[in-house]
């Protein structure tokens, strides 16, 4: 999947606003699906983004992807390693001087579906490490950072799988549940200790992106096939675009969204109304 296919054709359709004009924008996962896309909407809003990867040589075409917008930083960063995360905040200071947000997008999906008797503790606790002790690592670096710096806002991603029960999709549906709720208790413990800082999740329904691809085209036969399917779940029979989840993102990180705290938004078409 290239990165053009990646940012669809809906960011041009979306109005685009400044809601988030000089933030500094810290995005985990930066070059992955999502983390490109978000970061995109971030600069054409007006923030500063960096981009933090644990393979921050992996996109050669990042430069061709944020042509003629302000070039965003890449740096690597390893979720799953507290000093990873302090460094990741350094460079991100030293360069555009502060913190005001940061998107916990990093995560990892399990590729072999596993009934619950069949989870794998190796697995698990690869999954774990990444989406849930991550995203925790993340929030506590920032929080430290932003409680003593005018504070800020954290956006997690979750996904429509925290909210029912699976078949064969336990780890993965399991660890953003617990995003889910490390979202509100991170959020209760900022305002209440006096932090000036939110936590939100946003929880996308199926995006056809790099991590669900090779999974479901096994699963379902062919891409099409998958597509097809994912889309016929929404009740608009449409696929929801990683535009859609961006908007998301941005809305909750800006200040529009100032009283929204500790709150799940869904971004699923729908489906989860059913
Ligand atoms: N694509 C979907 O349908 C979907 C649906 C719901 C939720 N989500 C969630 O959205 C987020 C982004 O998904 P995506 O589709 O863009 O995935 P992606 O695979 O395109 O991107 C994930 C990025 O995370 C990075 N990463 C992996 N391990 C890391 C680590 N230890 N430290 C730092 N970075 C690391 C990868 O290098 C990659 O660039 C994930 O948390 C995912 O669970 C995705």
């Amino acid at each position: 999947m290239t990165a053009s296919e990646n940012m669809g054709t809906q960011a041009s359709a979306n109005p685009v606003n400044e809601r988030v004009r000089g933030k500094v924008v810290l995005v985990s996962g930066g070059l992955g699906a999502f983390g490109m896309v978000t970061a995109r909407r971030f600069l054409l809003e007006g923030a500063h983004v960096v981009l933090a990867d644990i393979a921050p040589n992996s996109r050669q075409d990042v430069g061709e992807v944020f042509a003629g917008l302000p070039a965003p930083l890449v740096t690597k960063l390893d979720v799953t390693d507290p000093a990873s995360w302090l460094s990741a905040i350094e460079v991100t200071v030293r360069e555009f001087g502060r913190l005001d947000v940061l998107v916990n997008n990093a995560g990892v999906v399990t590729q072999v579906p596993q009934a619950f008797d069949e989870i794998e503790i190796d697995e698990w606790r690869r999954v774990f490490a990444i989406n849930v002790e991550g995203v925790m690592l993340g929030t506590q670096a920032a929080l430290r950072y932003m409680k003593s710096n005018g504070g800020g806002a954290i956006v997690n991603l979750g996904s429509i799988s925290a909210y029912v029960g699976t078949k064969d999709n336990c780890t993965y549906a399991i660890s953003k549940g617990a995003v889910k709720i490390m979202s509100k208790a991170a959020a209760l413990s900022a305002a209440r200790f006096g932090y000036n800082v939110r936590v939100n999740t946003v929880h996308p329904g199926y995006v056809w992106t790099q991590l669900i691809a090779e999974k479901s085209t096994r699963e379902h036969g062919s891409a099409e096939a998958a597509k097809k399917l994912f889309a016929s779940m929404n009740p608009s029979n449409r696929l929801v675009e990683p535009e859609d989840v961006a908007a998301a993102i941005v809305y909750l990180a800006s200040d529009d969204a100032k009283m929204i705290n500790g709150a799940d938004l869904v971004v699923d078409g729908g489906r989860l109304i059913q």
